[in-house]
């Protein structure tokens, strides 16, 4: 994978993504990605900058029965990593998340979990998630 070296001195380690960069990495995968913040192209596959609109934009399997609106759960995912860089919950996703398989403290969905600002991010998506996936046709 190429990486990039940062402006001015200093030795580039992998934990930190430049400036203005967002860096998502999708479990159990561990597929990475870096793009820059506010620049992703929108998909509208639910908020801009979504977590399931980034997925999206690279190609990576994460279900979204409703289309990115809040209405089911198929697109929940666990943030490993990075949660400051996410929109804050509100009430109609903390509802909706009542509801997931697999709850856990840092379960969000997909689709409404947007990145806010720049930094590095670790998801997983749920195994079962991603079986189920694999059958859809999307
Ligand atoms: S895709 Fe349905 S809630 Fe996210």
């Amino acid at each position: 994978m190429a990486e990039e070296k940062p402006k001015g001195a200093g030795a580039a380690t992998e934990e930190a993504p430049g400036e203005n960069l967002v860096q998502v990495t999708f479990l159990p995968e561990g597929k990475t990605i870096q793009f820059e913040h506010g620049k992703l192209h929108y998909e509208h596959h639910g908020k801009e900058q979504s977590l399931l609109d980034v997925a999206l934009n690279y190609d990576l399997t994460l279900d979204h029965a409703c289309g990115g609106n809040c209405a089911c759960t198929t697109c929940h995912i666990w943030v490993k990593e990075g949660a400051e860089c996410l929109s804050p919950m509100d009430d109609d996703e903390a509802d909706r998340l009542d509801m997931a398989a697999d709850l856990q403290l840092n379960s969000r969905l997909g689709c409404q979990a947007a990145i806010v600002k720049p930094g590095k991010v670790v998801v997983e998506i749920p195994a079962w998630n991603r079986n189920y996936v694999s059958e859809e046709h999307h």
